[in-house]
């Protein structure tokens, strides 16, 4: 099976900036372990479109793993800020410092030394040291386990079926080019065998696949009613001052997006809803009321309201600071402060064109 999986692959394979092609690796060239291990962990939550351009600026800004040891958590913070769920981005810098300390500034070969090291689990050990080091370990991700479950009919449902689509895994890769295979199976689930009305006429595999022969694909992979998220209530204060500039401060040191900077507002977290009137603005003002904004976290759904005030005049603060408008994209906003400010400013975060 594994034949007909890295034939199509070696002639659809997607060009991806963190990939080296079938046939560099024929000429030995290897994709580079720290590339891999950045894109693998940008990518665990986050869809590969909007990955690439993260991973080149990295790239650009910390080309290797000793300037990323070098670098300061709040400019990995900053650089990462708009791609969710920032342990990742703690961890990078985390995981920087043991490979260069412990390893020398070379990664572990093997998914279980890779699984040591803050961030790697067990997707992302399996993947770099698959991709990486052509050392076979299961990698299942999203796509995987929807092409597992279709090509083999699992009827057990997620998260349940985990386990099996893992065996399942492990034995139909190759020793050799365990990498492409791999990332075949991911390329394979987000082009052909995607969710929705999946292109079985184009699928290298569909004379191998039990949903095709037998069921109806789509209705794989079976899962488990998901529990709904609570929904939490605050608000959020865009101050604009005389300058165009507004007003910003850093988050607590612990707890949901610790160290990133905000908006000042009420107090939220999973469990606490905030005031979601101007009770909790950071000093009297005309505060005009600029709509509701969502954002969805992994254990709940806020519902942010959103007020703005303008020519602010002689507001001093030391539990804050002031931002001019066009450098906001430089500062370590999380994509729930992005929402809000764009809001009250239309176009805070749009692109210049040049
Ligand atoms: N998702 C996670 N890792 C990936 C990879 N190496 N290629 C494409 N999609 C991915």
């Amino acid at each position: 099976m594994y034949r007909l999986l890295l034939n199509w692959y070696d002639k659809h394979h997607r060009i991806l900036p963190w990939r080296t092609s079938p046939a560099d690796q024929e000429a030995g060239l290897r994709a580079d372990p720290y590339h891999v291990w950045l894109s693998e962990i940008m990518l665990q939550q986050t869809t590969v479109e909007a990955v690439k351009a993260y991973f080149l600026k990295f790239i650009q800004l910390w080309p290797d793993i000793y300037a990323m040891s070098r670098a300061d958590e709040d400019d990995i913070l900053r650089a990462w800020a708009g791609l969710g769920y920032y342990t990742r981005a703690r961890n990078l810098k985390k995981c920087a410092d043991i490979i260069v300390a412990d390893y020398d500034g070379k990664f572990p070969n093997t998914a279980h030394e890779l699984k040591k090291l803050p961030g790697i689990g067990d997707y992302t050990s399996a993947a770099i040291s698959t991709i990486a080091f052509d050392n076979p370990a299961p990698v299942v991700d999203g796509n995987i386990e929807r092409v597992i479950s279709r090509l083999f009919a699992i009827e057990t449902p997620l998260p349940a079926a985990k386990v099996q689509i893992k065996e399942q895994v492990e034995q139909i890769m190759p020793q050799k080019r365990s990498g492409d295979f791999a990332q075949a199976m991911m390329d394979l689930g987000s082009s052909i065998c995607t969710p929705r009305k999946p292109s079985c006429i184009l699928c290298p595999l569909n004379a191998e696949c039990i949903a095709l022969k037998n069921h109806d694909p789509e209705l794989f992979p079976f899962k488990a009613p998901k529990k709904q998220r609570p929904v939490r209530y605050g608000s959020a204060f865009i101050a604009i001052n005389q300058q165009q500039q507004i007003l910003l401060r850093k988050r607590t040191t612990k707890g949901l997006l610790h160290n990133m900077s905000e908006v000042p507002g009420s107090y939220w977290d999973s469990r606490t809803d905030g005031s979601t009137n101007i009770d909790a603005a950071p000093f009297p003002a005309e505060w005009r009321f600029e709509g509701i904004i969502t954002h969805i976290f992994t254990h709940f759904e806020l519902h942010l309201h959103v007020y703005s005030a303008d020519n602010i005049t002689s507001y001093i603060t030391n539990d804050g600071w002031w931002v001019d408008i066009q450098e906001l994209q430089h500062e370590a906003l999380p994509t729930v402060m992005k929402k809000a400010i764009s809001a009250a400013i239309k176009d805070a975060f749009k692109k210049k064109a040049h």
